[in-house]
């Protein structure tokens, strides 16, 4: 198995690029289907593939006892300086520290993690299990969510549709322009400009990301690059593999507000639940 090395360049501007996901409401989803599906809220949430933790983060803010894997150094890194900042927002606001549980961040690969026992749900957002290639790899994944999960704990994902892959990603390109605060402490801003061109296998429901970003520094921009790959895995595969691996699956849905997924649907919301 090849070691997952992707994420390194645009870690930092990541949350940037994401602005437009609003994770407070996808919380309130998740919030919806503890309540439905399990018999009493989940003391531990695992985050997988947290990213730069804007779920964790909100699921803190929530109460919960959070932990993060990801395979990312450098988002990891974001998601800790976040935690610190939301630490610092909280006591300004007189709310106290110890409101909030620091979340458990651990560095691992989402196909092999270990965790120290059982968690009530799992939750891993934002197409994250797109980025398993091979159908061992998702396999693995769903083996070590079940095994790391109480009995009837939930699992939660999301994955890019075959209608996004085909008809959003294809072989498109996009440019995202932005600015972000330079770093120095002051109100001083930098433009940044994302490009990224697609290229989508139908056969192989491989799509690669090729990714420039050029980041603006004393008037001179610099580029920095990153490749990365998705795969299309169609919700009738999911349900398979969900079932070999000890799940029984509750729910497809099209949006967080739990309709049945339409045709030009981009994001399957996937429920399953862990039998034991
Ligand atoms: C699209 S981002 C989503 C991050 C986060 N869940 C969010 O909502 O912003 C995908 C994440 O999956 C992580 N990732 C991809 N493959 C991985 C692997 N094999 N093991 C662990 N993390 C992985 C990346 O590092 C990245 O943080």
């Amino acid at each position: 198995m090849k070691n997952y090395d992707g994420y390194g360049m645009i870690a930092h501007v990541y949350d940037k690029l994401n602005s437009e996901i609003d994770y407070s409401e996808w919380a309130d989803f998740n919030e919806r289907l503890f309540e439905k599906y399990l018999t009493a809220r989940p003391e531990i949430v695992l985050d997988l593939a947290c990213g730069t933790g804007s779920m964790t983060l909100e699921m803190v803010r929530r109460g919960y006892d959070m932990i993060g894997v990801d395979g990312s150094e450098d988002m990891l890194s974001v998601a800790y300086d976040r935690w610190i900042d939301l630490c610092i927002e909280n006591e300004e606001k007189g709310d106290g520290e110890h409101t909030l549980k620091r979340p458990l961040y651990l560095l691992q690969d989402m196909r092999e993690f270990e965790l120290y026992g059982t968690v009530g749900a799992v939750l891993c957002c934002l197409d994250s299990i797109n980025y398993l290639i091979e159908d061992s790899d998702v396999e693995r994944c769903f083996s070590c969510v079940h095994n790391y999960l109480d009995p009837d704990g939930l699992f939660v994902f999301d994955v890019n549709t075959p209608y996004k892959f085909e008809n959003i990603y294809s072989d498109n390109a996009y440019i995202l322009e932005d600015e972000m605060l330079d770093g120095n402490g002051g109100d001083g801003k930098r433009q940044i400009y994302c490009g990224w061109q697609n290229h989508y296998d139908r056969d192989s429901g491989i799509c690669d990301f090729y990714l420039s970003l050029f980041e603006e520094k004393d008037g001179v921009y610099q580029r920095s690059d990153e490749c990365q790959r998705e795969r299309c895995h169609t919700a009738e595969k999911l349900g398979t593999m969900l079932k070999n691996n000890g799940f029984e699956l509750l729910g497809i849905f099209g949006d967080t507000d739990m309709n049945e997924p339409k045709a030009d649907c981009e994001r399957y919301y996937i429920v399953a639940r862990a039998k034991k």
